[in-house]
């Protein structure tokens, strides 16, 4: 293992009916505060006057950024900056799912910054502080409701950018209840279900000599992913099932599973954020298509670590067989996992061909090579999304 200091301060409330404990968790902080959330569903599915109800016992006076996009913008993240500016905002609460979290974590910072906070997302400054910040989590996908990261897309640029401005953007507190994600419609379930197994899959790949809990939480994950997955599909109120995706989805992107390692991969994230910042396609849907040819493509850099992978977590028998053989089956059973509860397995699925390839493939590598486990270049990945098409 890598030497590595482990420190996730976000305070997680997790279950049915854990909202009860939003007016105590808002107690240590200011009263004027504002609710972001996106385009419409916690309105639909009573949760927005639920949380408007707490509010108002809790005597907060309340300001409201909604219409917060999937894949949210920086034009959004603005509106909120200045709202939190006019208005002397003390505490933020995001309502919804990856990208209200997202947004409210770029507002906090901004809020905060003497500047524009693009300059903070594109690295070119230092984050100055951060408003506090809690959410409620409504669907299981992105882990940003207990992680630091954040992804927000410049359309007018076409960029979009995962930024980290840690310890100023981990949640104060988030509340994580199964019953809200009842209502995810079956694409964004799918879409939450590929995003998850990704963040393992990414971390899974990491060059760390020695981290065998690591390597076998990463494989237990994704096991118990794949088996509640069908259910949640299936029946979008099987509690059990929208429980332990809930679970697995925070658990696999809040640092417990990149202790000890370099972090992972991450190429196959920055091959999506290049798609959908020129296409705006869902962040999981991308993923689905991309990652097995990832995995093609890399499988000749380790051919035991995919073997490993196609043994443990998709039953691949492996007698009599070279590790390339028995990985590539495990890649091909990852596929078909996923393709046999609806995501997505080409760019042509979205209507994409093969036109803007060389951009993407510029974007994805803008900042030099990507990837830890094999570093590819903008050629290694224009020829991954030739694979994906
Ligand atoms: O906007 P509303 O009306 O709320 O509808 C949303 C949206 O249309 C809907 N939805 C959410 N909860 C619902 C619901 N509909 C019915 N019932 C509910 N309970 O679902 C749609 C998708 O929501 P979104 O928040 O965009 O999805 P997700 O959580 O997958 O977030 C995706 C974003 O997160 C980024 C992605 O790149 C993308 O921009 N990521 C963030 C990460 C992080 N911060 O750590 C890591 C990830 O790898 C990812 O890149
Ligand atoms: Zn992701």
């Amino acid at each position: 293992m890598e030497n590595f200091v482990f420190h996730n301060p976000t305070k997680l409330i997790f279950g049915r009916g854990q909202i009860r404990h939003l007016r105590g968790a808002l107690e240590p902080y200011g009263k004027r505060l504002l609710l972001v959330y996106g385009g419409g569903s916690i309105k639909r599915t009573g949760l927005y006057d639920e949380v408007m109800a707490i509010l108002r016992e809790a005597g907060c006076e309340v300001f409201e950024l909604p219409g917060v996009e999937p894949n949210p913008r920086l034009t959004t993240v603005h509106r909120g900056v200045e709202i939190c500016r006019r208005e002397q905002i003390e505490f933020i609460l995001a309502v919804g799912g990856g990208s209200v979290i997202d947004c409210a974590k770029a507002i906090a910072v901004g809020a905060r910054y003497d500047g524009d906070v693009w300059e903070v997302i594109t690295g070119k400054a230092r984050a100055t502080g951060a408003l506090p910040f809690g959410t409620v989590l409504t669907l299981a996908a992105t882990g940003s409701e207990m992680n630091s990261g954040s992804v927000i897309t410049n359309w007018e640029t076409r960029e979009k950018l995962g930024w980290d401005a840690a310890p100023h953007t981990y949640p104060a507190f988030s509340i994580l209840d199964p019953v809200y994600t009842f209502t995810v419609p079956r694409d964004h379930t799918v879409y939450g279900v590929v995003d998850m197994m990704s963040h393992a899959l990414e971390q899974y790949f990491h060059t760390a000599a020695n981290a065998p809990l690591i390597d076998r939480w990463i494989e237990e994950l994704l096991r118990t992913v794949m088996e509640a997955a069908p259910k949640a599909v299936a029946d979008p109120e099987d509690y059990a099932a929208r429980e332990t995706l809930m679970f697995c989805g925070t658990m696999a992107l809040n640092d417990v599973l990149s202790m000890g390692t370099d972090g992972g991969d991450w190429a196959t994230h920055a091959i999506e954020h290049a798609i959908s910042a020129v296409y705006d396609i869902p962040h999981g849907g991308g993923l689905a298509i991309v990652h097995p040819n990832w995995m093609k493509y890399c499988l000749d850099a380790d051919p035991a670590r995919f073997a490993r992978l196609a043994v443990r977590v998709f039953d691949v028998e492996p007698a009599g067989r070279t590790d390339r053989e028995v990985g590539l089956e495990g890649i091909e059973r990852l596929r078909q996992f996923w393709s046999s509860i609806g995501a997505p397995s080409r760019l042509a699925d979205y209507g994409i061909g093969d036109d803007q390839i060389e951009r993407m493939a510029a974007l994805a590598t803008e900042g030099g090579t990507i990837g830890q486990f094999r570093k590819l270049t903008q050629e290694d990945v224009a020829a991954i999304l030739r694979m994906s098409l």
